[in-house]
C-alpha cells in the first residue's frame, strides 16, 4: 500500500524531483478513447454521465487501467456550479455547453444553498474512485476557476475571446466582483467537499485566463483564486493545489506567490527560460502542446524530449499544456508514456 504523501504526483507537487517525472493528461478521459464513447453512448447526456457515479467512476478508470497514469483527474466538468446554481446548463451536441446568460439584476439572488445536495453524485464518484483506483494513484479533484466559470455564466456559452464577459466586466463592474466572489466562495467548498471524500490534490482551471489585461489579471483571475487557496488552506491544510491559468504569459511568473497554489500548470506556449524561473519557485506541471497527440511519431517525441530537458531536472508533473483533443491517436499516448518512462534509460 502506498500512503498518500508517497504517491509520485504528490511528492512532486511537495516540491520533490522525480525522475522520470509522474505522469498524467488533461481531459484523459474523453473521446478520444473508443471505451469512452461506448460509456458515454449509455448515458442519456453528458451531464448525466456527470452525476452517474457507476458511470462517472468507469470512465475515470478507463485512461488508469489502458495506460496507468500516475494521476487520475475526478470525471465532471467545470460547469457543474453553474449547473448547481440552476443555470439551465446544457450539453449540445456539436455546439458545446449552453446555458442561460445572467443578467446584472439576476447574480443577486443566486441561490447556492443547494450545491451540495445536487453534487453529492460527484462526492460520491469521489470516494469509490479512491477505493478503486491503485494505492500509488494520486487522485485529483478539480473545479473551474471563478473568472473562467463566469465567463460562460455571463454569455451563456463558450466563446472564443470571452468578450461578452469582459464587457459586462466594464458595464456592471460591482454585479460582476459579486459573481466571482460568490464563485470564489463555493468553488471553494466544493473543492473541500472533494478532498473530503477522499481527492489528493486539487486542480483549478483558469483556461480563459489568457484574455485578461494585467490589472483584469489582478483582479479577476488572481483575487478569487488567492481567497479560494486561503480558503482551502485554512480548513484543510497541507492538501496540494493547482493553478492552471492558461495563456496568462507574463503574467505566469507571479501566479504562485500571488495566488499561494503549490504548482504551477504551464501551457505550451511557455518560453523554457520562463519555466525555468517559475520551476525554481516550486513544482510545474506541463506543458507538451496536446496536437503532437494526433501528429505523434518524430515530432511527438521531440516535444517529450524538449520538455524533459527543460522541466525534468526539477519537480514536473509530466503533462499537456492543455486538454488532449478528440482527434488524439490512444497510441500516441503509449507512445508519450513510453518515452517518458525510458528517459532514465537513455
Ligand atoms: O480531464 C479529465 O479527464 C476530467 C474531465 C474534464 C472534463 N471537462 C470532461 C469533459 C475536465 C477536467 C473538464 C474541464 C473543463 N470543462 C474545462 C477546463 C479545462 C479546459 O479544457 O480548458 C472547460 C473550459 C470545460 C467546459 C467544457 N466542457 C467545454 C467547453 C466542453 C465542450 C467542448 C468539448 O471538448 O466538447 C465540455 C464538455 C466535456 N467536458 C467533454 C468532456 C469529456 C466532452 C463532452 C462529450 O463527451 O460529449
Amino acid at each position: 500500500m502506498t500512503k498518500a504523501s508517497e504517491r509520485k504526483v504528490m511528492r512532486v507537487l511537495a516540491g520533490e524531483t522525480v525522475f522520470p517525472p509522474p505522469v498524467w493528461l488533461m481531459r484523459q478521459a474523453g473521446r478520444y478513447l473508443p471505451e469512452y464513447r461506448e460509456t458515454r453512448s449509455r448515458a442519456k447526456g453528458f451531464l448525466d454521465l456527470c452525476y452517474t457515479p457507476d458511470l462517472a467512476v468507469e470512465v475515470t478508470l478507463q485512461p488508469i487501467r489502458r495506460f496507468g497514469f500516475d494521476a487520475a483527474i475526478l470525471f465532471s466538468d467545470i460547469l457543474v456550479i453553474p449547473d448547481a446554481l440552476d443555470r439551465n446548463v446544457r450539453f449540445v451536441e456539436g455546439t458545446g455547453p449552453l446555458m442561460d446568460p445572467i443578467s446584472a439584476d439576476a447574480i443577486a439572488s443566486l441561490d447556492a444553498s443547494g450545491m451540495h445536495a445536487h453534487l453529492a453524485s460527484v462526492y460520491e464518484t469521489v470516494r469509490r474512485l479512491r477505493s478503486e483506483l491503485p494505492s500509488e494513484t494520486t487522485l485529483l479533484g478539480f473545479c473551474g476557476a471563478p473568472w473562467t466559470v463566469a465567463t460562460y455564466m455571463i454569455a451563456g456559452r463558450g466563446t472564443p475571446d470571452q468578450a461578452p464577459a469582459r464587457l459586462f466586466a466594464m458595464q456592471h463592474p460591482e454585479a460582476f466582483m459579486k459573481l466571482l466572489d460568490l464563485l470564489a466562495e463555493i468553488s471553494a467548498d466544493y473543492l473541500i467537499a472533494q478532498i473530503d471524500a477522499g481527492a489528493d490534490a486539487v486542480q483549478i482551471f483558469d483556461s480563459w485566463a489568457g484574455v485578461l489585461g494585467e490589472r483584469d489579471f489582478s483582479r479577476f483571475a488572481i483575487g478569487p483564486v488567492k481567497r479560494m487557496v486561503e480558503t482551502i488552506r485554512k480548513e484543510r491544510p497541507g492538501v496540494p493545489i493547482i493553478g492552471f491559468a492558461k495563456g496568462a504569459g507574463a503574467m505566469l511568473n507571479s501566479y504562485r506567490s500571488s495566488t499561494g497554489v503549490d504548482c504551477v500548470g504551464l501551457d505550451w506556449t511557455v518560453p523554457s527560460a520562463q519555466a525555468r524561473e517559475i520551476q525554481k519557485e516550486g513544482a510545474v506541471q506541463g506543458n507538451l502542446d496536446p496536437l503532437l497527440m494526433v501528429a505523434g511519431g518524430a515530432a511527438l517525441d521531440q516535444g517529450v524530449d524538449e520538455v524533459l530537458e527543460t522541466l525534468g531536472h526539477g519537480p514536473l508533473v509530466f503533462n499537456l499544456g492543455h486538454g488532449i483533443t478528440p482527434q488524439a491517436d490512444p497510441e500516441n499516448v503509449t507512445r508519450l508514456l513510453n518515452r517518458v518512462r525510458g528517459a532514465g534509460q537513455r
